[in-house]
């Protein structure tokens, strides 16, 4: 299982390893839009074990330019371990 921490609330959820992390940082409060990359709506930032996570999408690459702590929610997956959250 992964883990997401949600650094504000200190909230953790578990997860699959590989599942998208959209479902559970919608519950979190984190405000999503398009859910494709798009909108840029759900611009999370990675506190901790950004490794973890899936590589950068085409999607994200466009909307964010310079790759370093930010993630759109709606588009990568966890890979297995924990990631810190902020938002
Ligand atoms: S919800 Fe639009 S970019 Fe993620």
């Amino acid at each position: 299982m992964a883990k997401l921490i949600f650094a504000d609330t200190g909230e953790e959820q578990e997860l699959e390893d590989g599942s998208p992390i959209a479902e559970q940082c919608e519950e979190a409060g984190v405000p999503f839009a398009c859910t494709e990359g798009i909108c840029g709506t759900c611009v999370i930032e990675i506190a901790e074990g950004m490794e973890n996570l899936s590589e950068f999408t085409q999607e994200e690459e466009d909307f964010l330019g310079e790759l370093d702590n930010e993630r759109l929610g709606c588009q990568c997956k966890i890979k297995s371990g924990s990631v810190k959250i902020i938002f």
